[in-house]
């Protein structure tokens, strides 16, 4: 057979290119599977910003390999995950899977994972079922159980003294799960929760539950929502008149990345969370300086998750370099990560979900600010967790 010189120039090129992919030199396929359209947005966009600045930061290599960027809009609807993560594993063959912010989504999204054993970290969706009964060694989070900031704003309203709480949330899992911590937090301080309080997620008609709230007057309203339906509640308790009569407390998503829209109706409000803007430490200072020069903006909770996703998949990949066939090597530098992060350092449990501090915080002018640490080294005990 006689091979024309450009036929051979080709064969040469594809075989090559056969052979580096072979050796694991070929970048590293990661797919985000996030929320980039709705209440969400911003947080999904935080988080990716976060994982490519810490890739950045490395030269754009974890492990000795590219990272190559497969995207998904998960619309944080729940109905859609399994085709939305399916299009990733199948369709674009990820090597590794980020997301995603919702609940919902995300247990869906671990279900297909633990079927297909793609490796899955989750940056932010806190359903305790994904470290607890759905978990699995290619399944790791970077954020928090949705009891743990639930749990620790507990107690932080037990030691203010107050008795007598209702609570408000969207219904779904975050939400029943959250006031699930608070109120076992609460009741341990000796206060009773008079009512919980829901809307449909991702509703923000707020009014009809607020007169409710004026009517009973507890001495506390405990509250989750993120993203724009924060904005509004906020905004909306204010304008009730409630923020001069009946404190308001929540997980820190109430307050993080939504300040500025918030304004002076978000002043003073106290949060817990695994992360305040202010905290003066080298790494936070640094992260927060140079996530301020890429992105022109603020960094907040959800962009510190996306860094730390990043830093957690880099150990991984460091220890095995590059080399994802060694996955049980892979997971296992990971169970055993020290992270580094802009929070401050946390461990993996057990069941793969950050042990952690989490702040007493207060909203100053655009910032979260730490007033001292409300639980140290939280875990969540990833109840019926089985690998
Ligand atoms: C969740 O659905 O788990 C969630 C969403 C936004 C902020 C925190 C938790």
């Amino acid at each position: 057979m006689r091979l024309f010189p450009r036929t051979l120039a080709a064969m040469v090129a594809l075989c090559a290119a056969c052979l580096s992919h072979a050796q694991g030199s070929a970048p590293i396929k990661v797919g985000l599977m996030l929320p980039y359209t709705g209440t969400y947005a911003s947080l999904g966009n935080m988080i990716e910003n976060g994982f490519k600045l810490y890739v950045q930061e490395q030269g754009g290599k974890l492990g000795g390999r590219e990272i190559q960027y497969f995207k998904v809009d998960d619309e944080s609807e729940p109905s859609k995950a399994t085709d939305n993560v399916n299009k990733l594993i199948k369709r674009d063959q990820v090597d590794v899977i980020v997301g995603t912010v919702h609940s919902g989504v995300a247990m869906a999204m671990a279900r297909v994972a633990k079927e297909s054993k793609t490796l899955l970290i989750v940056p932010n969706a806190g359903a305790g079922a994904i470290t607890g009964p759905a978990c699995a060694p290619n399944i790791f989070r970077t954020s928090f159980t949705n009891w743990q900031p639930g749990y620790a704003t507990g107690v932080i309203a037990g030691q203010k003294g107050y008795k007598r709480a209702m609570t408000i949330t969207w219904n779904y899992a975050a939400g029943s799960e959250m006031v699930k911590g608070f109120t076992e937090a609460f009741e341990k301080s000796g206060g009773k929760v008079l009512k919980d309080l829901t809307v449909p997620f991702p509703n923000v008609e707020f009014q009809a539950l607020l007169t409710e709230i004026a009517a009973q007057k507890p001495d506390v309203v405990f509250a989750f929502f993120a993203g724009g339906g924060a904005v509004k509640f906020v905004k909306d308790y204010a304008a009730a008149g409630l923020n001069k009569t009946i404190p308001l407390v929540g997980t820190g998503f109430l307050t993080d990345g939504t300040l500025e829209a918030q304004g002076a109706t978000a002043q003073g409000l106290i949060t817990s969370l695994h992360y305040a803007d202010n905290l003066e430490t080298p790494r936070n200072n640094a992260f927060r300086k140079n996530f301020a020069l890429a992105y022109k903006t603020n960094a907040d909770v959800y962009a510190v998750q996306g860094y730390d996703t990043a830093q957690l998949l880099a150990v991984g990949l460091n220890a095995v370099k590059g080399d994802l066939s060694k996955r049980d090597e892979l997971v296992a530098a990971m169970r055993k990560a020290t992270i580094d992060s802009p929070r401050g350092k946390f461990t993996m449990s057990a069941s793969h979900n950050p042990v952690q501090d989490f702040y007493t915080r207060e909203v100053k002018g655009n910032n979260n600010e730490a007033r001292g640490i409300a639980v140290k080294a939280l875990a969540d005990p990833g109840a019926g967790c089985r690998m």
